[in-house]
């Protein structure tokens, strides 16, 4: 068997008690593209952190560069902002700044994995954001990792005009509409030569797929287009 090298063998031990849904396998591979990216200008951005899983691969690979910052941009829901729907699903609804952000509102989330993964969570902490901040001050990264509570369109407004970024990983809603609407916002970010990545791609998302397919498989812009792991999927942008 190959020897693993640090990096990974890290990588498992720093995730193991963190609740959330990156397998290893492409919390691996967001590491070594992150590493690939390291010639590049700009950031790494991350849309739908949860507790933090994927930004701790994330971050290890920022570390490695010349003052890389990951971004991690999430609704941060706490427990009282989920409610049920009248098919016993789940949704969730944050007030930010006085503005009401809705999330999985067409891609519902089902209450089996809503009381075996999500409750969970808040009987740790009811702030989902703290959750997070301890996640990822445990692996030391907190000047390397920084959360934005809020959405993509919020973070974009709010980042400085000449913020660029070099790789983007896609985990937020997963709703056709929503997925198109946070590949055209990451797009504006994008520097030539960066990758986009999506979770839960090509698995049991339809919405996820389907906005892969139109807008960045139909698309000129992409080359090496591809499915990585299981449910990553990855493009990067022509240089
Ligand atoms: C599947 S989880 C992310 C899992 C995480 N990447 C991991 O490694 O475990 C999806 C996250 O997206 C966030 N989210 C959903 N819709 C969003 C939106 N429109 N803007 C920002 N975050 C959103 C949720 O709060 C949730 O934390």
């Amino acid at each position: 068997m190959p020897q693993q090298t640090p990096a990974i063998k890290s990588i498992e031990s720093a995730v193991q008690d963190v609740p959330g849904w990156t397998p290893l396998d492409q919390l691996y591979s967001l590491f070594m593209l992150g590493m690939s990216t390291s010639g590049l200008e700009g950031d790494i951005l991350e849309l739908g952190s949860w507790c933090g899983r994927s930004a701790i691969a994330l971050g290890f690979a920022a570390r490695l560069g010349k003052g890389t910052k990951v971004h991690c941009v999430d609704l941060f829901p706490e427990k009282s902002d989920w409610y049920e729907n009248k098919d016993g699903s789940y949704s969730f609804k944050v007030t930010i700044g006085g503005k009401v952000f809705e999330a999985y509102h067409e891609q519902t989330v089902w209450k089996e994995p809503f009381e075996r993964d999500i409750v969970p969570v808040y009987d740790r902490d009811p702030s989902l954001l703290k959750t997070f901040q301890k996640c990822i001050a445990d692996q030391g990264l907190q000047d390397v990792v920084t959360p934005f509570r809020g959405d993509l369109e919020l973070f974009s407004s709010q980042a400085p005009k000449n913020f660029r970024c070099k790789l983007a990983f896609i985990d937020g809603d997963h709703s056709y509409e929503a997925v198109c609407s946070d590949i055209a916002r990451v797009e504006r970010h994008l520097v030539p030569g960066g990758w986009i990545c999506f979770d839960d791609a090509f698995s049991s998302y339809d919405g996820v797929n389907q906005a892969i397919t139109d807008k960045i498989i139909n698309s000129p812009r992409y080359e090496m287009a591809q499915q990585l792991t299981r449910k990553l999927f990855v493009a990067r942008l022509i240089g």
